[in-house]
């Protein structure tokens, strides 16, 4: 192989990983599973009937009844399908569904819809979820940025390999023409040599430069739209639940629910035997409304709203329903150690200071860094630390342990500071803080340490 082709060949490969890579970025497939979550999760399950059918196979459903076309009509409007009556399966399901409405997505193009289907008919990949009550995290999804990743390494590599094999080449003419007794080309500096390599192989560095611009393009663009998904995050779930109405208008105290968050890393979410503690009786709000999101958690809870009594077998075990699983909205990564009880119970933080106002939130949602700044006025008496960082992440906590001041006099309410105040007396030069302001900040007591935060 000599040089010539030895480009050609590097030029094709960086060529096509351009064209993958600008693909991926640009034409960027509608992610289905995000979509489903946002849009169907409420009322579809992928492999079981939830309070519509499963949504496996449902494309091919719709292809059996000759009736692909109509598909699209009844995501987009299903009311409106129905109506024209010309479509016998979304008769036939809608009766098999005792006539329940299903919500009108007037906005979905069909590839989205394609794409959710699509996912549907894949078995899913290991979910995110937690079960109710359970203290098991899930993964993260990390995949996304994983596959720009492994772009820019073979990039890299190809680069590598097409250097080494021109300088060998080079070495070689060297060395021929030493023997040969012709005249050696003079040694150049790095810059020079690098200055009339470009001039020569002006569109192979072209080509290097684009890639490198793309990869760190591509790259960014992942980032930033993780940033995204952290901030103002608002899953949805199967049951509408809503917290102003149960921690704010009726003031059920978060650890009624949430109940391990003093206690343990995990705040918890609730049993479905958490909620029928109320409604086991209550089955619809003064309102009226609330009926069907109710008739859910007695789903799942196997509890008879008619006959006021839990269904049970004949060895009088209760007969429960499929449990429901709360999506998450906050998700530190696996490498982070993060623990409530630490923070609520022994740092004394206020819920508020790290989740807003969950007072006024309907479903549970990370709140953004701006918010929480505006409710510092409102709220003197809860010691709230303005903070820049977008919250959840690691400049956030940095922050936070820089600027949060912790009393640890020897006469502090906690006698978990008073220990520590033992403990400083023997660093003098921290303790010479302690006595000059009275405070110290997490920082001070290791919150900055890597190993306190990072498994
Ligand atoms: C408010 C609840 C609700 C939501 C949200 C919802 N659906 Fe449905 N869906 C239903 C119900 C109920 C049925 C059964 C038919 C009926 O009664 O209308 C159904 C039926 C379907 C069917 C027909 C299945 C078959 O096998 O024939 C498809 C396809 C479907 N839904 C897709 C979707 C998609 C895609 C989304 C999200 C973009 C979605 N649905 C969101 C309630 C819902
Ligand atoms: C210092 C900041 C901070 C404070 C104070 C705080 N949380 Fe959290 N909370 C977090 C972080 C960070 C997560 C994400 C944890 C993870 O993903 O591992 C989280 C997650 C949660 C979750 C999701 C379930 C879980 O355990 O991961 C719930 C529910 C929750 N917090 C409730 C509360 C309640 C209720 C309070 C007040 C009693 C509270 N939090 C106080 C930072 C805080
Ligand atoms: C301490 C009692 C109590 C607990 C615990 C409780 N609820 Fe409720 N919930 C109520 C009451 C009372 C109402 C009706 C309020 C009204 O009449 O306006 C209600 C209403 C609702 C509604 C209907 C809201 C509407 O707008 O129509 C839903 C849905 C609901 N609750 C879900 C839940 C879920 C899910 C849980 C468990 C995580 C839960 N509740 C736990 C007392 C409770
Ligand atoms: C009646 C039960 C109940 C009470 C009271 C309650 N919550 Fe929740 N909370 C839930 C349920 C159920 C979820 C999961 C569904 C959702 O996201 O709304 C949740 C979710 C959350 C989440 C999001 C967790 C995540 O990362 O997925 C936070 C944060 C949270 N609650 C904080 C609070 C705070 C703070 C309070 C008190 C002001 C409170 N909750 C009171 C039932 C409750
Ligand atoms: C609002 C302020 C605040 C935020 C935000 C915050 N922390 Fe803290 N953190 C504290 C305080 C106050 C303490 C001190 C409690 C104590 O004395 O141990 C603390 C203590 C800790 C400790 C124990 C340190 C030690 O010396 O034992 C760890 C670990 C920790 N935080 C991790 C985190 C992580 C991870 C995050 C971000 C996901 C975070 N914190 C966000 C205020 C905060
Ligand atoms: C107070 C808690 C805390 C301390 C101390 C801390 N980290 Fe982190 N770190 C985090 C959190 C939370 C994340 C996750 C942020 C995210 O997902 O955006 C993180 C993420 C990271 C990451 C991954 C970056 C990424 O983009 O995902 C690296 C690397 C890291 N930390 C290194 C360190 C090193 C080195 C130190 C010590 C100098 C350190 N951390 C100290 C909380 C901490």
């Amino acid at each position: 192989m000599n040089i010539q082709s030895v480009k050609k060949v590097s030029v094709i490969c960086l060529l096509s990983v351009i064209f993958t890579m600008f693909t991926g970025v640009v034409m960027a497939q509608p992610d289905g599973k995000q979509l489903f979550k946002n849009n169907c999760a409420s009322c579809h399950k992928v492999d079981k009937k939830s309070t519509g059918p499963a949504l496996m196979g449902s494309k091919q459903r719709w292809a059996d009844a000759g009736e692909t076309e109509y598909l699209y009509e009844w995501v987009n409007n299903s009311a409106a399908l129905l109506g024209t009556g010309k479509s016998k399966r979304a008769a036939a399901i809608f009766a098999e569904y005792n006539k329940a409405a299903m919500t009108a997505f007037p906005t979905l193009t069909k590839e989205e819809i394609d794409a959710i289907l699509d996912y549907a008919d894949t078995p899913p990949p290991p979910s995110t979820d937690v079960a109710a009550g359970s203290d098991i995290i899930g993964e993260t999804d990390k995949d996304s940025s994983g596959s720009s990743m492994w772009l820019i390494i073979l990039a890299f590599t190809l680069i590598v390999v097409t250097f080494a094999a021109l300088s060998v080449r080079k070495k070689i003419a060297y060395v021929a023409a030493a023997q040969n007794g012709e005249d050696v080309p003079e040694e150049k500096t790095a810059t020079e040599k690098l200055g009339s390599w470009i001039m020569k192989n002006w569109l192979f560095a072209l080509v290097i430069f684009v890639v490198l611009l793309f990869s760190g393009l591509a790259d960014g663009l992942t980032r930033l739209a993780s940033i995204g998904v952290f901030e103002d995050y608002q899953p949805s779930q199967m049951v509408d639940y809503d917290h102003s109405l149960h921690a704010g208008t009726m003031e059920i105290d978060c650890r009624y629910c949430h109940n391990s968050v003093e206690k343990s890393k995990h705040a918890g979410l609730p049993t479905t035997n958490v909620c029928m503690n109320c409604h086991a009786q209550v089955h619809e709000s003064k309102k009226g409304t609330g009926k069907e999101e109710i008739a859910k958690l007695h789903a799942a809870a196997g509890y008879d709203a008619d006959k006021m009594a839990y269904n049970k077998d004949k060895n009088g075990n209760v007969i429960q329903g499929d449990p429901i699983i709360w999506n998450k909205a906050h998700n530190l990564p696996d490498h982070v150690f993060f623990s409530h009880k630490q923070h609520v119970n022994v740092g004394k933080i206020d819920c508020m200071q790290c989740h807003g106002d969950v007072k006024s939130y309907t479903l549970g949602r990370v709140s953004t860094t701006q918010e929480i700044n505006a409710l510092i006025d409102k709220n003197p008496d809860l010691g709230i630390v303005e903070l820049t960082k977008p919250i959840l992440t690691m400049g956030w906590c940095i922050e936070c342990h820089d600027k949060k001041e912790i009393e640890v006099g020897p006469s502090a309410a906690n006698p978990y500071y008073q220990e520590i105040h033992n403990r400083l007396t023997l660093r003098p030069d921290v303790y010479k803080k302690i006595k000059d302001d009275g405070v110290v900040t997490v920082k001070e007591l290791g919150g900055w340490e890597c190993a306190k935060c990072h498994y």
